[in-house]
């Protein structure tokens, strides 16, 4: 695609975006058209909602084996760059093809096919990548796990996800300490009542692990010892994986994706909302743990047939500020996505660009920005220090893949700073007012999708249609909720403001607040308490607590403050980064027992707000704002 933007006076955006809500259907069987199948699907929509239902297909072939097979088994389909061991390795196509067929073998031979699933708890390195490919080559089904959380919240997923295998390491890499993942994992086995039969570990030489006999394996022992698996086709609507996510409680949500939808709406995306073409290294500094690392750093770029960068490391401290101009200059990464966090982390330690100055970063054409709020200052230092477009796209793990975006690879749209820019073809954006009817441009409402939602996004939550269904589809019917809050201009701009629930957005990381409450009143001396997001320069927003001690709890509320953060790092992770906890007498609420959450959260975003007339003592809400 690529291209001209205006044609015939018509953008190449309008008339996709026209063309993907009024033919749905035939939009995406064009797009179809880009992907292998075994069974090219014949009905693309089906009465349930879901897409291509009578295809068949293999989401492994289509990243690899395909462009093998094409000729282009030379070509890098992987950068592997780690700062924190400094190593630099590239996999090609073929060698890539080669190390996940033996890795699928391994599975096979330990019982693993399709429809089984299989949890990775693994850090940034190749054998994650190798790992995921390997299930969706044998049609099982993945479910990653982000490091950063802790063994209660890694047993949680076990329980539900019920692996038949565990994929680990034995060992993670920060800047300041080693992240011991195969203890946690050992942790949440005690903890978890699956048993998983085994647990493969990939040995680390930083910090090699103890095996356990019978049930852990040695990576490196079993892989070399397998023969290579092929492609199992399966359905297009067969689960690819499950990638759990925060809700507004304490258990997560399993979003589920499916092998077709997927395969088609990424690679669609690739060169249509990216403007990417085969050939181009693409990079995507997130985790594997997250949607975007699943999206953007694995299927997305090698189903398009790009070279992709895995990369161990930060945006600052590995070593300095410079790190990701570096990697872009190394590799001659074309286009960038990142969180915007990542970005104000720069501009913290380098506020003047010098580090990025150090490098030829003549190759970059694209910043692509999500994963949180793009506040202007971060957009137009980016702009001003790279001179090419920071393109702000919006969307979430339930998505998979970008609702609103400047889909360049159709002609950029002039961009209006602190907008996301348009929704993006597929998908039929509403702003709905609490009573469901359309808000006028301009007028702030729900953000909601009108069905069908485009392929690849959530068909179902893993083992939980009524969590699906209750949590999506029923406050708005014939609508998807997305979450967030927002408005279209007349110009049919987006703008999205927040959540309007309790999940709030830390360093581009989503976690619930109602979860960390969960943990916190489970706290001996803990009567009740509420969690709050307070904006952060830095990370965009931080959890605060707020802890009402028991009745006759006579603790040093400096003690009680500290064990409360420790609780929460200890049972959710270091990733909710909760450091901050305060003793007030009271919470706000109303006179019915309602705790004030939406005022408290306004007080800390220093919103003008209003007392609530049901509220039970308004001096309860001055002690919130002094706490702050
Ligand atoms: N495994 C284990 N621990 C991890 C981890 C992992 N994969 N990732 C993060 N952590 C730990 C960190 O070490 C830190 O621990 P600490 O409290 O002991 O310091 C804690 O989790 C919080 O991490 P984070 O919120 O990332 O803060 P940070 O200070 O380490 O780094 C940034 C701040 C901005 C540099 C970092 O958040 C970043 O690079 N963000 C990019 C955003 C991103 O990848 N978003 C994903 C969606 S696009
Ligand atoms: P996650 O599921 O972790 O990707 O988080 C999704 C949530 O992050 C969304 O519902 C939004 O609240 C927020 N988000 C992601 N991208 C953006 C963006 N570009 N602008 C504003 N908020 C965003």
């Amino acid at each position: 695609m690529g291209g001209a933007g205006l044609i015939g006076g018509v953008s190449g955006y309008d008339d996709a975006y026209r063309r993907s809500i009024d033919e749905p259907e035939r939009f995406w069987a064009e797009a179809a058209r880009g992907i292998d199948w075994d069974v090219p699907p014949e009905t693309v929509l089906g009465d349930d909602g879901r897409w291509f239902p009578d295809g068949r297909l293999n989401t492994c072939h289509n990243a690899l084996d395909r462009h093998v097979a094409a000729g282009h088994g030379d070509r890098v389909a992987l950068v592997y760059d780690s700062p924190v061991t400094g190593t630099v390795r590239n996999f090609t196509y073929a060698e890539l093809l080669d190390r996940v067929a033996r890795t699928a073998g391994m599975l096979r031979d330990l019982g693993v096919g399709a429809g089984d699933t299989v949890v990775i708890y693994m850090p940034m390195v190749p054998e994650a990548v190798v790992a995921m490919l390997a299930c969706a080559r044998l049609g099982a089904v993945h479910s990653v796990v982000f490091g950063g959380f802790a063994a209660a919240e890694l047993a949680v997923r076990i329980d539900h996800a019920r692996p038949a295998v565990v994929l680990s390491a034995s060992c993670g890499i920060e800047p300041t300490r080693l992240v011991e993942y195969k203890p946690l994992l050992d942790a949440a086995l005690e903890q978890a009542e699956h048993r998983p039969r085994h647990c493969v570990i990939l040995q680390r030489p930083q910090h090699p692990a103890s095996l356990v006999e019978g049930r852990d394996l040695d990576w490196e022992t079993a892989v070399s010892a397998a023969t290579p698996a092929g492609c199992t086709a399966v359905a297009a609507t067969d689960p690819l994986y499950i990638l759990y996510t925060s809700g507004t409680t304490g258990a997560p949500k399993g979003v589920v994706r499916d092998n077709g939808g997927h395969a088609v709406a990424l690679h669609w995306s690739m060169s249509s909302v990216y403007g990417t073409a085969p050939g181009e290294v693409f990079w995507a500094a997130s985790d594997v743990g997250w949607v975007v690392g699943h999206s953007y750093i694995v299927y997305g770029p090698l189903m398009a047939g790009c070279t992709t960068v895995l990369y161990e490391g930060k945006p600052v401290g590995t070593p300095d500020p410079g790190a990701f101009w570096r990697v872009v200059a190394m590799h001659g990464v074309r286009t960038l996505f990142t969180a915007p966090t990542a970005i104000r982390a720069i501009k913290k330690e380098d506020p003047t660009g010098d580090f990025a100055k150090k490098w030829d970063l003549s190759g970059l054409r694209y910043l692509f920005l999500a994963g949180e709020r793009l506040d202007p200052d971060t957009y137009h230092w980016a702009g001003d220090l790279l001179g090419i477009p920071v393109i702000d796209h919006w969307w979430q793990t339930e998505t998979g893949w970008p609702v609103a975006a400047n889909c360049v690879g159709l002609g950029p749209l002039p961009v209006k700073p602190g907008s996301p820019t348009k929704p993006v073809p597929g998908y039929d954006v509403r702003i709905l007012d609490s009573s469901g009817a359309d808000c006028p441009p301009g007028t702030e409402g729900a953000v909601t999708i009108k069905l069908p939602l485009p392929p690849g996004t959530l068909p179902t939550l893993y083992r939980d249609d009524a969590r699906f269904t209750e949590s999506y589809l029923s406050r708005y019917p014939g609508h998807y909720l997305t979450g967030d809050g927002g408005y279209i201009d007349a110009e049919g701009y987006l703008y999205v403001m927040g959540r309007i629930d309790d999940v709030i957005n830390v360093a581009g990381h989503r976690l619930s607040t109602g979860q960390m409450e969960e943990v916190i009143a489970s706290h001996p001396d803990v009567a009740e308490c509420a969690v709050i997001g307070v904006a952060d320069d830095l990370k965009g927003e931080l959890p605060v607590g707020f802890v009402v001690l028991k009745a006759g709890a006579s603790r040093d509320p400096a003690d009680v403050e500290r064990e409360v953060a420790a609780l929460v790092r200890e049972r959710i992770g270091p990733v909710a980064a909760f450091r901050r906890a305060v003793v007030v007498g009271r919470l706000p609420k109303t006179r019915s027992g309602k705790i004030l959450r939406a005022t408290m959260r306004d007080i800390a975003a220093g919103r003008d707000y209003r007392t609530p007339s049901t509220i039970e003592d308004p001096a309860t809400l001055t002690e919130i704002a002094d706490a702050l």
